[in-house]
């Protein structure tokens, strides 16, 4: 038969008796389960099997308000006067004695009682009338509580008239509408024959030592009710930014990449002029680079200030003409904030240019950009580079795919594209949803970067946005998501 262990373990305690209509607790007796989960679980299983047929009923379910439950271990007020009482002689029973037997608060409610069981009060003295009557009374009253303390009971279940008495005291009992139910075989279900119903071995739990001992062969696995209501975790994870920069790290150096950094703050001898940038650039203006007043300089090394002035000026023996313009080396000492991560890549050149190489890096930029659903003036870029002899367009191209097609983007398109440091220059565009975003830049260094950095081979450069990707992926359309620290809605982002 086709149904799990908590599903056999209630049909065979049902089938014990097959006609009776079961309530929760005699379920919960029988299974011996002590979680009406499972009740309420197995029996919409089995119901839906068409074995058994679940019936709800709207009743009144009386149970023990506070003092109800302190009376239920204490006893009732009455009973403990009671017990006093008898235990004095008659004379002794005034109520000065009783009153310092009790809680201050109970003598009041206490006397109270007691008049209304026939106990009257002669000259400060208590005296009983019938006490066989009044005893067997409060019996009852205690039994009818201790009958409760177990839990709620069905309301026709109960001797009306008490039921009726301690709704008229404070804290005794609760009366409450609920809906309950009950479970009976149907007629398919009585059939079922009980010897099918033993425990099935079944495993929940794939576990690494399952599967190292070969039992997983001819195990059976419970199957998974995917529509059962579960709790969210809400345990710990990494930023989804964090986890997005793993992702790519460990992609590249997959790759066979190594990794480099550089710092946030440049020169923009290195930053703009390595790379061959005008000085005249518009890119170049306050308006779009932080440049810094403190340091408001950086030392750059005369040796690559001298070629950088050759090379802009007339191209040195590049074989360029240069940009035919005044070199002021002075503007290359300017500090900035990087203004993109190809400085990083340009850098390692200069330090290891007769060493072939394939690095990326990941790495903060800063841009002044007024900030919108698709700006920040601080976001971060994938940068990379592969120096070496045979370096070329289409090595440059199949790494950008392949370094996609791993993120999930199979389609990617280049485009001519111009950059002053690159020739051929190429944008790159991924397709998602049925259209063509744009991701990033890349092309091979120009002759006038690559030689005064002290290398002839070519270099195939990209530089590519990550929040752009990541709001891809992420499902995003306002990059500034990625930043609001929301815990709720980072937490439902897609865990990487
Ligand atoms: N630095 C360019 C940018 O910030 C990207 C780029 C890098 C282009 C390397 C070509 C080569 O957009």
């Amino acid at each position: 038969m086709d149904i799990g262990n908590n599903e056999r373990r209630m049909l065979r305690a049902m089938l014990s008796n097959q006609s009776k209509d079961w309530t929760l607790e005699e379920l919960l007796t029988e299974t011996g389960w002590s979680d009406q989960v499972h009740v309420a679980g197995s029996g919409a299983v089995l119901e839906e099997a068409g074995l058994v047929s679940v019936n709800e009923f709207r009743g009144t379910a009386v149970s023990l308000g506070e003092e109800g439950k302190r009376a239920s271990k204490e006893g009732l007020l009455e009973a403990r006067i009671w017990d006093w009482l008898l235990s004095q002689k008659a004379e002794d029973r005034t109520m000065a004695a009783l009153s310092s037997t009790l809680k201050r608060h109970e003598a009041g409610p206490g006397v109270g009682l007691l008049k209304a069981l026939g106990v009257t009060l002669e000259s400060g003295v208590l005296v009983a009338g019938d006490e066989s009557q009044i005893a067997s009374e409060i019996k009852k009253r205690s039994e009818f509580i201790n009958s409760l303390s177990d839990g709620p009971v069905e309301q026709p279940e109960l001797d009306e008239e008490l039921v009726s008495h301690f709704s008229g005291r404070k804290g005794l009992i609760v009366l409450e509408d609920r809906v309950s139910r009950k479970w009976s075989l149907t007629k398919q279900g009585v059939k079922t024959d009980i010897s099918e119903l033993e425990d099935i071995e079944t495993i929940g739990e794939v576990t690494p030592e399952l599967l190292q001992s070969e039992a997983w062969r001819d195990a059976e696995f419970k199957p998974f009710d995917i529509n059962a209501p579960a709790p969210t975790p809400s345990g710990g994870r990494p930023h989804p930014m964090i986890a997005l920069i793993e992702m790519i790290r460990s992609i590249f150096l997959e790759m066979g990449f190594s990794e480099i950094e550089g710092d946030f703050i440049q020169s923009a001898g290195w930053n703009m002029d390595a790379l061959f940038i005008p000085q005249s650039h518009p890119a170049r203006t306050m308006q779009d680079t932080f440049y810094l007043s403190e340091p408001a300089q950086v030392d750059v090394d005369e040796k690559y200030l001298d070629l950088w002035e050759k090379v802009h000026e007339h191209g040195h023996d590049t074989g360029s003409k240069g940009w035919g313009l005044d070199f002021d080396k002075e503007e290359s000492k300017k500090s900035l904030l990087r203004t993109h991560t190809t400085v990083n890549t340009v850098r390692h050149i200069a330090e290891n240019p007769d060493e072939p190489c394939r690095v990326f890096g990941i790495g903060r930029v800063f841009r002044q950009e007024s900030i919108d659903r698709t700006h920040l003036p601080e976001f971060y870029q994938i940068e990379g580079i592969i120096h070496e002899p045979e370096a070329n367009l289409p090595m440059l191209i199949s790494t950008l795919r392949t370094f996609y097609s791993k993120m999930g983007f199979p389609d990617v398109r280049v485009r001519p594209a111009y950059f002053p440091y690159t020739e051929p220059s190429v944008e790159v565009d991924v397709l998602w949803k049925g259209e063509w975003l744009e991701l990033g830049g890349s092309g091979i260094f120009r002759p006038e970067v690559t030689e005064p950095l002290g290398t002839e081979w070519p270099v195939c450069a990209w530089g590519l946005g990550l929040e752009r990707l990541a709001m891809l992926i992420l499902e995003l359309d306002d990059i500034r998501e990625l930043y609001q620290p929301d815990l709720e809605r980072l937490g439902r982002m897609p865990i990487l």
